[in-house]
């Protein structure tokens, strides 16, 4: 296929680059584009070096697929171009996400929504990272007992916020470490070495986040679950990599341990670590699906109420991958 990647450069699209060798995809030219300061440059794509390009009204001539992951800015003003191109794009921003006639798609869950898009072309939106990974853990206890409820905590790491936001935090823990009298300069809320903030994105007048509305809403739309009650406290930690989600999940009909081990189990692209494995974010750091752990029941609930584990590697699962399976699904469509 006639492949381009929109923000080749960046955490999420250096992945894409990585998972099409990994996966094998069947890549016949592969368009690399950045920002203009990078115009120019060359990056290896199988032994072959590809020359990074600043996006122009032709770039997307010929284009079967492209992965777009420079942020919500670009996405706007330039998925609609490829799109009237008839090229799919699979877009990583939240620009479309909410949109009603745009399908959002993780395809363990949806796949059927992106029927004949491959013919037609469109956006396609990939959902946030920590949705995607909360609702591959909740899919299989909803279609198996049904949701009532679900309340989550996440652990994000930095890599969640880009490339810059990923070498702050080294730059960051490094002067710390080499300068005690750093760590006291370093009282704002924005320093993110050996820190947690409990704030990601804007607070809305309701004091939630962009990144908790994100979760709360973008779970409601791929499980088709408009009434589901379901809040978030998202919180970004000093991680590099993959991030950890704490779930309490309310079903609707009661199961016993054993039934909710089997369904998870059933799941597709989950792992259910038992025993004292742990699914902790180093853990999932260059691993493909979602992994749970300390799944236990809430006292006294009988067998209604759940906690567990939930992490991911969020520029895999949570970004390039889920976004190379959705143009997989395309393809295995024909
Ligand atoms: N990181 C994650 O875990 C994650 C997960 C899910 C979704 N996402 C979403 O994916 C998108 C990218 O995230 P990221 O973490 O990869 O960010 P990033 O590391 O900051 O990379 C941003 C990319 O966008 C490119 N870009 C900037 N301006 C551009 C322009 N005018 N034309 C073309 N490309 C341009 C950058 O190119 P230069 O290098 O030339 O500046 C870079 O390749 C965001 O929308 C983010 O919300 C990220």
């Amino acid at each position: 296929m006639n492949i381009a990647i929109v923000g080749a450069t960046g955490m999420v699209g250096q992945n894409f680059l990585k998972l099409l060798k990994e996966k094998h995809f069947p890549v016949n030219t592969l368009q690399l584009f950045a920002s203009k300061k990078n115009e120019g440059k060359k990056l290896m794509f199988r032994s072959q070096e590809l020359t990074i390009q600043s996006l122009n009204q032709n770039s997307f001539n010929n284009i079967e697929i492209a992965f777009f992951s420079a942020g919500e800015e670009i996405s706007r003003q330039w998925a609609p171009i490829a799109a009237q191109n008839k090229t799919v794009v699979i877009d990583n921003s939240s620009a479309f996400r909410m949109n009603n006639d745009i399908p959002l798609v993780v395809p363990e869950i949806n796949a059927s929504l992106i029927q004949k898009y491959k013919e037609k072309g469109g956006i396609i939106a990939n959902p946030n990272c920590s949705t995607i990974q909360l609702v591959v853990a909740l899919n299989p206890l909803h279609t198996g007992f049904g949701l009532e409820s679900v309340h989550v905590s996440t652990y994000q790491s930095l890599s969640g916020a880009g490339q810059k936001a990923l070498n702050l935090l080294k730059e960051e823990s490094q002067s710390i470490l080499n300068d005690k009298k750093a760590l006291a300069l370093a009282s704002s809320e924005h320093f993110s070495a050996f820190n947690c903030i409990p704030q990601i994105g804007d607070l809305n007048e309701d004091g939630f986040s962009t990144e908790e509305t994100k979760l709360m809403q973008e779970t409601k739309k791929i499980l088709n679950l408009p009434h589901l009650k379901i809040t978030a406290t998202a919180v970004r930690v000093p991680t590099f990599n993959g991030h950890g989600e704490a779930v309490l999940v309310t079903l609707k009909k009661p199961a016993e341990k054993k039934e909710v081990i089997n369904a998870l189990m059933e799941g597709q692209g989950l792992k259910v670590l038992q025993e004292k494995h742990l699914s902790h974010q180093r853990f999932v750091d260059g691993r493909n699906d979602v992994y749970l752990s300390r799944i236990r029941a809430v006292p006294g609930e009988e067998g209604k109420s759940w906690m567990m584990w939930v992490a991911a590697d969020n520029l895999r699962k949570g970004a390039a991958l889920n976004g190379l399976q959705i143009a997989e699904s395309l393809i295995k469509q024909d």
